[in-house]
């Protein structure tokens, strides 16, 4: 009897000391969570970089036209997530609803304002003025990352999310235009990407059964590393993620710097390549279960 009183006491006594702690500072509960593991905190490693590359922000992404512009523009997603310091990709639609050929200019901010300094843009229509034929739709990409610094900085250490707006206005030079339809004016496309698949994936990769790599048939959708036999890398046995358009778009760019650990040996470089394999992949008929 005693020896368990004694350990009931001990329990109250601990619990006693934790809430004080933890009431009295948010700080040094952290530290006694570092300190004895509670609450997943020794996962954090003593380098600075990787807890900046495990750093994920959300990016929302907002358009507007000016009155006098008939553009429909529109974000092709809401949102993406990425990790600081990574390369991400975004699309945009622009459609020029009115009967004639139009140059547009596009202004952009981020939200909140103190973000803006750390959100680099490497391709994007807003760095020209944009002429749209008439009637014509295209989807546009944008790609960006968000400089790992921003983890760093005080005011910016506490930010999740992120809001890229862009407005299309009409052009004031219009003589300086470059034509919009460089961009794909069908938007992804699952015929091109059936022919990338099998001229850049079937070496090692089938819909249904193991090659050198996983099936591929059901992969839009499913955890990483899940095919029942197949001999995954350790690194994308532990990484549990479910693999959307995004990640695939994040994988096929660099697969290793996306999942560390991984051991697929080939990049897709090219953008529209990768958006055509994804919407192959994504199109394929499920089996039924
Ligand atoms: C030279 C061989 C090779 C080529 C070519 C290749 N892969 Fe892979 N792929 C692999 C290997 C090996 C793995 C398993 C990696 C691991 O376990 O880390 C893999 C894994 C994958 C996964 C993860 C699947 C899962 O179940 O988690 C995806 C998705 C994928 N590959 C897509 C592609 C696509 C799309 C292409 C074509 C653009 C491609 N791969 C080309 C070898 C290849």
């Amino acid at each position: 009897m005693r020896p368990r009183v004694l350990t009931v006491i001990g329990f109250v006594a601990v619990l006693a000391v934790m809430t004080t702690v933890t009431s009295y500072s948010v700080t040094l509960y952290r530290l006694f969570c570092q300190a004895t593991g509670a609450n997943g905190t020794t996962q954090r490693s003593a380098q600075a970089s990787s807890a900046q590359t495990s750093r994920v922000v959300t990016v929302f992404f907002d358009t507007s036209t000016a009155p006098g512009l008939p553009w429909v523009f529109e974000p092709a997603q809401r949102s993406v997530r990425v990790h600081l310091g990574e390369d991400a990709l975004a699309f945009f639609t622009a459609a020029n609803r009115s009967g004639h050929d139009m140059v547009g200019h596009a202004t952009f901010n981020v939200t909140p304002e103190k973000v803006g300094l750390y959100f680099r843009k490497i391709q994007c229509f807003c760095f020209n003025e944009e002429r749209l034929a008439a009637g014509q739709t295209v989807q546009m990409p944008v790609t960006f990352f968000v400089d790992p610094r921003m983890a760093d900085d005080p005011d910016t250490r506490d930010v999740n999310e992120i809001t890229l707006s862009y407005t299309f206005f009409e052009s004031r030079r219009p003589g300086d235009a470059i034509d919009l339809a460089r961009f794909s004016a069908s938007g992804p496309d699952a015929k091109s990407g059936a022919a990338l698949f099998a001229a850049r994936c079937a070496a090692c990769h089938a819909l249904d059964h193991a090659v050198v790599g996983p099936p591929l048939g059901t992969v839009v959708g499913r955890e990483t590393g899940v095919v029942a036999g197949y001999p995954y890398s350790a690194g994308l046995q532990r990484a549990h993620l479910i693999w959307t358009p995004e990640l695939l778009d994040r994988w096929l760019a660099n697969p290793q710097a996306t999942i560390p650990g991984a051991q697929m040996p080939m990049r897709v470089e090219n953008a529209a390549d990768r958006r055509d394999l994804i919407a192959y992949l994504a199109a394929l008929p499920r089996p039924r279960s």
